[in-house]
């Protein structure tokens, strides 16, 4: 079957920023980590709790910076990424700093393909600027409740959809990002961009992408349809990245609003599979 066009798109352009945010550290900072001192940040680290000896599925994992963070903790971690260059540079990363940790190559959707352990996973990880690439909410809760075991719950660290109906490049006469996309349009957002967020300098050949702005209903929905249940959901004022231009930088390396916290920037949950 042909691939669809809004993964084979998607794929070309996150295979492209792979040596960007490769060489970032304003963003994908690799020092920490190979030094032993890297950590996920307070949102990400509260939701997943304690992760020692537990085996995690880190979904997206990008280039595998906070996998192998993961890793170092003593977390036994298999990161999955449909980009063969992002896959190819955490295997590279995990050499270089002496790591345990096992990363393929697969869409998403496709990861029991290439994992066959079903129900074998404490904890699958998931975070910061991953579901806007995905178009399904209910077939990735499958994907999420096929790998956990019993007992075993998800840990979401992700940016709000409320922020994403806003956008800096349709600014307001007072600096603040203006109206962008309704929230609950469930239709793709197809975007032509050339800039990168970790490197201001960078120009992207890839450009056009497609994303999903999911309304929050749609991911707790199927997350429930999947047979999780949710244990935790908490909104927070701060975001992993400077997602708007007008974006203060906090003490903890996260961002938050300039003066009062307008809307929810990001948002964590945990849903765990019934023993
Ligand atoms: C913003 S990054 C996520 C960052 C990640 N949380 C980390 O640890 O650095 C989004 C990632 O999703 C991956 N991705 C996008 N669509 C995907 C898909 N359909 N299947 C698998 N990976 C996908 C991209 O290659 C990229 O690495």
């Amino acid at each position: 079957m042909a691939e669809p066009e809004w993964r084979r798109r998607n794929r070309a352009n996150w295979d492209e920023r792979v040596p960007i945010h490769l060489n970032a550290p304003a963003v994908y900072n690799l020092q920490p980590l190979r030094d032993g001192t890297a950590r996920l940040g307070p949102i990400a680290e509260t939701v997943l709790g304690p992760v020692g000896g537990l085996k995690i599925l880190h979904l997206q994992c990008h280039f595998g910076l906070d996998g192998l963070a993961l890793a170092r903790q003593g977390a036994r971690v298999t990161g999955v990424d449909f980009s063969q260059p992002a896959i190819d540079a955490a295997r590279a990363l995990a050499a270089e700093c002496g790591l345990d940790a096992r990363f393929l190559v697969s869409d998403v959707y496709e990861t029991a393909a290439v994992l066959p352990e079903p129900a074998s996973f404490d904890r699958v990880f998931v975070s910061w600027g991953a579901l806007i690439w995905l178009p399904d909410m209910a077939a990735w809760a499958r994907v999420v409740a096929h790998f956990l075991k019993p007992g075993g719950y998800l840990a979401l660290a992700e940016a709000h959809p409320a922020p994403y109906v806003f956008d800096s490049a349709t600014k307001t006469s007072d600096g603040m990002p203006g109206w962008f996309h309704p929230y609950l349009a469930r239709t793709p957002l197809i975007e032509d961009r050339t800039d990168d967020y970790a490197d201001p300098g960078a120009r992207l050949t890839n450009t056009r992408t497609h994303e999903w702005v999911h309304p929050l209903s749609d991911i707790l929905t199927g997350l429930i349809d999947a047979g999780l249940r949710l244990d935790r959901f908490e909104e927070h004022d701060t975001v992993a990245w400077q997602m708007f231009d007008c974006l203060v930088r906090t003490d903890t390396g996260g961002y938050r609003w300039p003066d009062k916290p307008w809307l929810p920037l990001s948002y964590s949950l945990r849903a765990s599979k019934p023993a």
